[in-house]
């Protein structure tokens, strides 16, 4: 059997590559960048979930040629107007720090009864430094009033998806991945992987 084809993940967030390997199987042989110390790292000077996927997965396949998917997420909520959206990762202060990230999202909240929010996520596929497809993905539900479950990553503590009665923290990462914003744009792009990348 030949070995399966490569597929570069553009990010550093060992979460996300770990979901998107356990949801891909053994179809590609999934990498991210760490495994490419001369990646650069790609400032996301976009305003929607769209540019910054595209400027990584662009921006990372330029460097490495082949064919790389970049996955730019985030958390709306409603009583925020949207926020954190696109700045999801760097709401509490200071980039990818998740804990002073809920913290920030739980004084925001408090005392509202408002509490819908939903995470987004947009996958860009890029291709020798062009952008050849993208796909977007959902997952509805409500922020509670206090952390719970230690699995998954960033606001997963915070976020009961519509449908459950545990966060996405407590329902682990296989429930996680049958529903959440990710693997629903993932699901949407397994054809396009699958018939592009092989070839
Ligand atoms: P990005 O790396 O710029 O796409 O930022 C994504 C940020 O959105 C993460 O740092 C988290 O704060 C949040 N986020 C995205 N997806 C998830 C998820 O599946 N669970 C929890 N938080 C997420």
């Amino acid at each position: 059997m030949p070995p399966p084809p490569r597929l570069i993940l553009a990010t550093r967030n060992a979460h996300k590559t770990a979901e998107i390997r356990a949801m891909l199987g053994d179809r590609f042989e999934v990498l991210d960048v760490t495994s490419f110390p001369e990646c650069p790292e790609i400032e996301e000077t976009g305003t929607t979930f769209l540019e910054n996927a595209r400027l990584k997965a662009e921006g990372i396949s330029r460097v490495l040629g082949g064919w790389v998917l970049s996955d730019d997420s985030g958390l709306e909520v409603d009583a925020l107007g949207g926020a954190p959206g696109v700045w999801s990762s760097s709401f509490g202060g200071e980039e990818g720090n998740h804990s002073r990230n809920n913290e920030r999202l739980l004084a925001e909240m408090e005392g509202q009864t408002e509490r819908r929010a939903r995470f987004r996520c947009t996958l860009v596929l890029a291709r020798e430094g062009l952008a050849q497809a993208n796909f977007s993905g959902s997952v509805e539900g409500r922020i509670i009033a206090n952390s719970r479950g230690a699995q998954g990553f960033g606001y997963d503590p915070l976020f009961i998806p519509d449908g459950f009665a545990q966060t996405f923290a407590e329902l682990g990462e296989s429930v996680k991945n049958t529903l959440s914003h990710r693997s629903r744009a993932l699901a949407k792009a397994i054809d396009f992987l699958e018939h592009s990348i092989s070839k």
